[in-house]
This record gives C-alpha cells, structure tokens and sequence, in this order.
C-alpha cells in the first residue's frame, strides 16, 4: 500500500499538481495511516490517504448499509463551461474512463453531462455543461453529492425522512437512464444536492461501451415544489445565535422574512409544517437555493 500511495503521488506531481503531504500529526487527526491532499477543479480539495483507522463495532444507525468498498462512497457530480478541462483532469490524475454521455435538453438549451469511472462503479464523476451558449446555471461548485444504500427500504426511509423533517426535496424517486439507480435528491441547506440511491448497475470493463442516452431518466425524478423557490441573498445575521437573532428581529433592524412580526399578512405559499426538532431552524430565512435547471444530474 505505502508502494501505491508513492505511486499516487508521483502522479499527481507528474500532472503538474502541486501535492502537500499531510504530517504525521495531521494524519493522526483525520485517524489514517498517510494523508495527501491536493487540489482539484473548482476548488476543491482532493484528499488520498492510506489504512484509515476502523472500528469493528456497527454503527448504530437507520440506515442498514452504505455501499462502498471498492467502488467508493458514491459520486460527485459538477458543472462547468469547461468540460474538456475537467475530463482532462480526471483523465490524467485518475485514469478516469468515460462511461457514457447524457443529453438533456432543458428550456431550449441542452445540457451535455460525461460520466466518468475510476472503478467498477458506473460513475464517481459526472461532468455537465451547456451545448452552445457557455453558461453555468449552478453557483455551488458541487451540484450533487451521492451516496448508495444497500437496501431499497433504506432509500424509501430516507425519502420519508427528508418529507417529515420538512427539508427541501430537488427531485423526488426516479431511475436513471444510464445506471439504472433508483434514486431521489433531496437540498441541503448549503444549496447543492443530495442523492441518495440504490442498485445501480456495475460495469464489466471487458465488455461495456460507452453510448449517448437521451434524458436523464426512465422514469419519475419529477421536480420538488421547493425546487420552484428562487434563490435569496443570505442576511447577515444567519449563523449567530439565537439571541443575536432575536435582538435583530426587533421592529426597525430586522427585514428577513422569518422575523417580521406575526401580525403581518404572509405572502406566497405557506411553509411546510416543519418537525418540531427542526421549528427553530426551519423558522429562519430559507437558505439560498441553487438555481438549479430544472433536473438533476443523475
Ligand atoms: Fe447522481
């Protein structure tokens, strides 16, 4: 392992990538053996590392099981006016391959997404961009993050989940066209995306041939209404405590729409009812929502 981990960064520095090491104290911390991180397209940092350290005691969670092991955690999907650019990266860093293509046309302009693998998993990087007219319509630099269940309960409790709690839902269940994972995206409060998914399809290298399918799913993924809400500007007390808050509520110094007074007539439609774990969070002004184009990128 220590050979390979050598050999990744031998890479990377090879590529042009300026690589930082992470100390032995900075290992311990993130609790692995070796740590690298070096930077990647759109800013964000990629990290490698070596034996991370393992409990052998389950987790005590809901979910039964996240799939991982060889074909990592999931993927990351991102947008970007300069597709080459990124495909070149992964490409020459990775050895990324190319899995397939989906066109999605959406008001008029047709989105070009490139699916990229690293392992057997159908893709751990997915590269959108517009055909034409060079525009990214997602201001965060990732649009979705995804994670795979092992069991179909699990996705459908999770989906439960997010619908109870009241967070926002992008794209409610759906399967994919390419991967055939069934799949819904639910917002998180820093504005990209969450899949969470079950049973996509794993690629035989031997045999697999890269083909262009058009529109993202077979079925469903229809929009979630919160995916309607348009993006607000962030007021400057988010992120305070709740006294702070509280002290800008008062009549005259607070304008966001979670803090007018309760006399004044609401406008637009009404909020969800939020759990009660979640009032207090839910009663703020709702985060910035990603303008997304409408679908997600599987
Ligand atoms: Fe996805």
């Amino acid at each position: 392992m220590p050979a390979a981990f050598d050999q990744v960064i031998d890479r990377v520095r090879g590529a042009g990538v300026p690589v930082e090491e992470g100390s032995a104290e900075q290992a311990a911390r993130s609790e692995v053996e070796r740590l690298l991180r070096f930077p990647g397209p759109k800013g964000l940092a990629q990290e490698i590392f070596t034996r991370p350290l393992l409990d052998e005691h389950p987790l005590q969670m809901r979910t039964r099981r996240f799939v991982t092991g060889e074909g990592g955690m999931g993927h990351v999907a991102l947008t970007s006016t300069k597709p080459a650019g990124l495909r070149g990266y992964y490409d020459t860093v990775f050895d990324a391959r190319l899995s397939d293509y989906i066109d999605e046309t959406i008001s008029g302009i047709m989105l070009k997404i490139r699916f990229l693998r690293v392992n057997e998993r159908h893709h751990s990087i997915a590269v959108a961009s517009t055909q034409g007219v060079r525009l990214n319509p997602i201001r965060t630099r990732i649009q979705h993050l995804n994670v795979q269940v092992a069991e179909l309960d699990d996705m459908v409790g999770a989906y439960q989940r997010v619908q109870e709690l009241g967070f926002g839902m992008a794209l409610a269940v759906g399967q994919h066209t390419n991967d055939r994972e069934l799949s819904f995206y639910a917002q998180t409060p820093s504005g990209f995306e969450w899949e969470v998914g079950w049973n996509p399809l794993v690629v035989d290298e031997k045999t697999w041939e890269p083909v262009t399918h058009q529109g993202i799913s077979v079925w469903g993924h229809p929009r979630g209404a919160d995916s309607d809400r348009q993006a607000r500007p962030v007021p400057p007390w988010r992120g305070l405590p709740a006294d702070h808050r509280r002290r800008r509520a008062r009549p005259g110094r607070g304008r966001g729409r979670g803090l007018r007074p309760r006399s004044r007539t609401p406008r637009g439609p009404q909020p969800r009812q939020p759990h009660p774990g979640h009032r207090a969070r839910l009663t703020q002004p709702p985060p910035a929502v990603t303008p997304t184009t409408g679908r997600g990128i599987p």
